[in-house]
């Protein structure tokens, strides 16, 4: 193969003495018993399309109930109770209107209703069981009559419904009170956050034609890790392990990939192996990251308020962030001009330097690189960007969701510097697709390109990871030779 190494053991002694000994070296925690994400909540439920869908006389019933509930209680009494009590004070009013009316209905139902009836006064309502659940990704309400799930990358159609559309949108309102804002009529977009850190996206009629559209990106508390990827086999051992050194040597990373490819989980797990004697500076528009190192310091966007001022944007955040004497500044989503203070970051002494990025491939990244710098209002030559993408970015991992919703990490490619105008990059993994099986899952594998040399060779000598990173590019090479 190519770009064989030849100056292992040469040239400087890593920098760092303590090197070898950093955690990053260590293995990750063990991860629970888990085999597969599904597993990961303590007992998954069974799923929600095998129930079926409750009866008009079900809903019939509960808007009886609930009308007499409302006449029966005092509900601005209610809300001076903390929840619990609330609750089991709900509970007893329901219980005794279920006596008086003696409604035809069996004991499970019942005690449906009752869980039904208080989610709707103390809760999110019909919202709430889905919540509760771990291994939902996403929630995506289309009015009131549809409500879809996204459980292990497949989006599925629940028996969740709301009464009408008033309901739903009472729901959305009170969601996005929590945080200060209103959505109604007059500013029908809402974004917001639940108090668990899920991300709240409302649109509301009129613009959204068939009743509100609520999406929410559920907060995953146990995020994956590097580990669980492997298994997974979103990446493979070896591309594990390099990124592992990726991560560790302070090479500055840009994670690309559209929309739930796994962006934010790639980043979170790339963190995981910085040294915790540094000090990093966190942006997001919604805290998501979990870093486990002690000397971290998280900022976070805001919105416009009801009047339209107050907005700190990302770029704001990014700006002020240099001040603040980062070693490294992780961005969540970089999204538009902040690029350019986060590659002019890069680029002067902040190396180790992350964030994500929506693209579809490392070359359009590239290119939205580039168009995220115009659209912050410089007008420098297309060239003098471009240098300027080199001289940062060191790494780009893609991240994409494929159509069977499997997710894989389709490249780790660097960035190698200019030739004339075009920027040129070097993969080090790939993803090859090479079929799908009878059940539609998408079969194929991941491969070094035999690079024996990457870019950030230098880097990991300096930190004393170059032993691990040649073994991990040889442990891949040799697999290949075998499988092919
Ligand atoms: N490799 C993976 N395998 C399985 N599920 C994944 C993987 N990566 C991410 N996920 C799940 O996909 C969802 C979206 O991931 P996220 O990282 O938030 O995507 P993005 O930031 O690209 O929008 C999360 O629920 C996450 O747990
Ligand atoms: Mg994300």
């Amino acid at each position: 193969m190519f770009g064989k190494r030849t100056t292992i053991g040469q040239g400087a002694t890593p920098a760092r003495p303590a090197a070898p000994a950093m955690p990053a070296a260590a293995p990750p925690p063990p991860m629970a018993s888990a085999a597969q994400s599904s597993a990961r909540s303590p007992a998954p439920p069974p799923p929600l399309e095998a129930a079926p869908q409750k009866s008009d006389h079900y809903y019939h019933t509960k808007s009886l109930i609930f009308g007499a509930m409302i006449e029966a209680i005092d509900l601005s009494q209610l809300s001076k109770l903390d929840s619990a009590s609330a609750r089991d004070e709900l509970r007893d009013v329901i219980t005794e209107i279920l006596a008086l009316k003696s409604v035809a209905m069996s004991i499970a139902e019942q005690e449906e209703l009752l869980e039904d009836i208080c989610n709707d006064v103390l809760g999110y309502g019909p919202l709430e069981p889905l919540l509760a659940r771990d291994d939902i990704a996403d929630i995506m309400v289309n009015g009131a009559e549809k409500t879809y799930i996204e459980v292990n990358g497949k989006i599925q159609l629940t028996n969740v419904r709301f009464r009408d559309n008033a309901q739903l949108m009472n729901i959305c309102q009170r969601i996005v009170s929590q945080v200060g804002r209103r959505v109604d009529e007059a500013s029908p977009i809402c974004d917001a956050r639940l108090p668990d850190g899920s991300r709240v996206n409302v649109i509301a009629p009129p613009l959204a034609i068939d009743g509100a559209a609520l999406t929410i990106r559920k907060f995953k508390k146990d995020k994956l890790t590097l580990e669980q990827l492997v298994r997974f086999g979103s990446i493979s051992q070896e591309g594990a392990e390099v990124l592992k050194i990726i991560g560790r040597v302070r090479c500055n990373v840009v994670i690309s990939g559209g929309t739930g490819s796994g962006k934010t989980t790639l980043l979170n797990c790339l963190t995981n192996y910085i040294d915790t004697d540094e000090r990093i500076i966190t942006c997001e528009d919604a805290a998501e990251l979990q870093l486990q190192q002690p000397h971290v310091v998280r900022l976070e966007t805001r919105p416009p308020n009801l009047e339209g001022t107050g907005q700190v944007t990302m770029r704001d955040l990014v700006k002020n962030c240099l001040r603040m004497r980062p070693e490294r500044i992780i961005v969540g989503e970089v999204r538009g001009p902040e690029v350019f203070d986060l590659l002019q970051a890069m680029n002067t002494g902040h190396d180790g330097s992350m964030g994500t990025i929506h693209a579809n491939s490392p070359r359009e990244c590239l290119a939205r690189m580039e168009a995220m710098i115009a659209m912050g209002g410089y007008s420098l030559p297309p060239k003098t960007v471009r240098e300027m993408i080199c001289s940062s970015v060191d790494v780009i991992v893609q991240a994409q969701r494929l159509r069977d919703g499997s997710r894989r990490i389709t490249h780790v490619t660097e960035v190698m510097g200019m030739e004339g105008d075009v920027i040129v990059t070097q993969d080090v993994f790939i993803y090859d697709m090479t079929g799908e099986d009878a059940n539609g899952r998408i079969i194929g594998k991941h491969r070094s390109t035999g690079i024996g040399k990457p870019r950030f060779w230098d880097r990991a000598r300096y930190y004393g990871e170059e032993k691990k990173l040649a073994a991990a590019l040889d442990a891949a090479e040799q697999r290949d030779d075998k499988v092919a």
